[in-house]
């Protein structure tokens, strides 16, 4: 799984207004029409029985500044402090979204699937909201964080 590049997303969602949210990388386009994606989230993670709760979810793709932000959002011990210093609205469910990332998409639960120690939950795309022109990916791969700005800047 280490060979795995991936773009690497902050899952939110929220209930009783309060936050809540992790980073991932095992978030996946299913369809376009009409706009599905999947996020695959560990029973243990706090975010998981929230979104189960909730029905709702915000994939948050990061930008290639990010990686401070995938760091305290994958700290148990930041837990409190995650959603500090930078700015979230909503769009239409509750789920937060961050402005300056380069997409955020608000998803409502239409199917789950528990597999092993994760349950893949498959969202259908409530909103979408495309934060910035430039788009350079926070990548993960092989227990580290890069960037793809090299690609970027051939495009
Ligand atoms: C780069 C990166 C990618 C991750 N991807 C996932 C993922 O796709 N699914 C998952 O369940 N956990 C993933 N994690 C682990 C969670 O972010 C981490 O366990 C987090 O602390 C869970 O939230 P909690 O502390 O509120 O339980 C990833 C962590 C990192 C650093």
């Amino acid at each position: 799984m280490r060979r795995l590049a991936s773009g690497v997303s902050i899952i939110t969602t929220a209930e009783n207004g309060e936050r809540h949210g992790m980073a991932a990388t095992s978030v996946c386009s299913v369809s376009a029409d009409p706009p599905t994606l999947l996020v695959c989230v560990n029973r243990t993670a706090t975010t998981h029985a929230i979104i189960g709760r909730a029905g709702f979810f915000c994939v948050n793709l990061l930008a290639e500044t990010d990686d401070d932000l995938a760091r305290r959002f994958s700290s148990a011990t930041e837990r409190a402090t995650r959603f500090d210093g930078r700015e979230w609205t909503t769009l239409v469910t509750a789920a937060p979204a961050l402005i300056g990332s380069l997409a955020s998409f608000d998803c409502e639960v239409m199917q789950k699937i528990d597999v092993d120690s994760h349950t893949v939950f498959i969202g259908r795309v409530t909103a979408i909201e495309l934060w910035r022109e430039r788009i350079v990916p926070l990548v993960y791969l092989d227990g580290r964080f890069d960037t793809l700005r090299g690609a970027a800047e051939d495009a």
